[in-house]
């Protein structure tokens, strides 16, 4: 796809600007990766392989999201990718067929994915902040996404991407620890553990708000720019 079916395809007029990317934060290990007491639960997750964390995902009761689930959704793509994408957990048609981002909002990805030569599964993992389906597709809870954090955590650790997209607000805020004006945390570069953690709109969010595809545009752009200085 040329730049131009892409921006047709997000629905884009030729708008936008590149942005400079910031310098980047690399090396200091994130203040929510220290000092808070480890579970049994958590040690547990953190030492499981894939296999492993296929089944506890899918055995999964540690939060109500387990009651009105189909199914649980750990994430697809490739276990050594570069990129790893992070969204806020299944929809409808995610829950019915186990994959993240397979309904409108998946379509969009997969095309904001194809703007910056990318594809599902090469190179590119995308999960969720929760692998259960909030029912009618509302936020998960606090209590949700912490309780689906060492999932997440441990899905990091094995994939060690280069590089985090956080998909909306409870993805970043998930992975930030604090609370996040997507407005405000776009076009930087955030520290996750040593890693750097880029922030933009949720694909669905984009779906109801044609204008701010435009900064998703821009936020592409830095995020592929930033990935090429690592
Ligand atoms: N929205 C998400 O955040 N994740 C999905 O998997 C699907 C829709």
């Amino acid at each position: 796809m040329n730049r131009d079916q892409t921006l047709k395809e997000m629905g884009l007029g030729p708008i936008w600007k590149l942005r400079q990317p910031p310098k980047k934060k690399r090396g200091a290990a994130s203040d929510t990766a220290s000092a808070a007491p480890v579970d049994a639960r958590t040690a547990a997750i953190a030492a499981m392989g894939w296999d492993e964390l296929q089944q506890a995902v899918a055995d999964c009761q540690a939060c109500e999201l387990c009651k009105t689930r189909k199914q649980a959704v750990l994430g697809v793509g490739d276990p050594d990718a570069d990129w790893l994408f992070v969204g806020e957990g299944p929809g409808a048609e995610e829950d019915e067929r186990g994959e993240p981002f397979v309904g409108k909002a998946g379509k969009l990805l997969d095309n904001m994915l194809a703007a910056i030569d990318l594809q599902r599964g090469q190179q590119v993992y995308i999960a969720n902040a929760v692998k259960c389906r909030p029912p009618d597709n509302r936020t998960p809870e606090p209590g949700e996404t912490a309780a689906c954090w060492p999932f997440l955590a441990r899905q990091i650790e094995l994939i060690q991407p280069k590089l985090i997209v956080t998909l909306g607000k409870p993805a970043a805020q998930t992975l930030l620890q604090q609370e996040v004006k997507i407005a405000d945390a776009r076009g930087r570069v955030h520290d996750f553990a040593g890693m750097p953690l880029i922030v933009t709109y949720h694909p669905a969010y984009l779906l109801r708000n044609l204008p701010d595809k435009a900064k998703a545009w821009e936020d592409l752009c830095f995020m592929r720019q930033t990935m090429r200085a690592l």
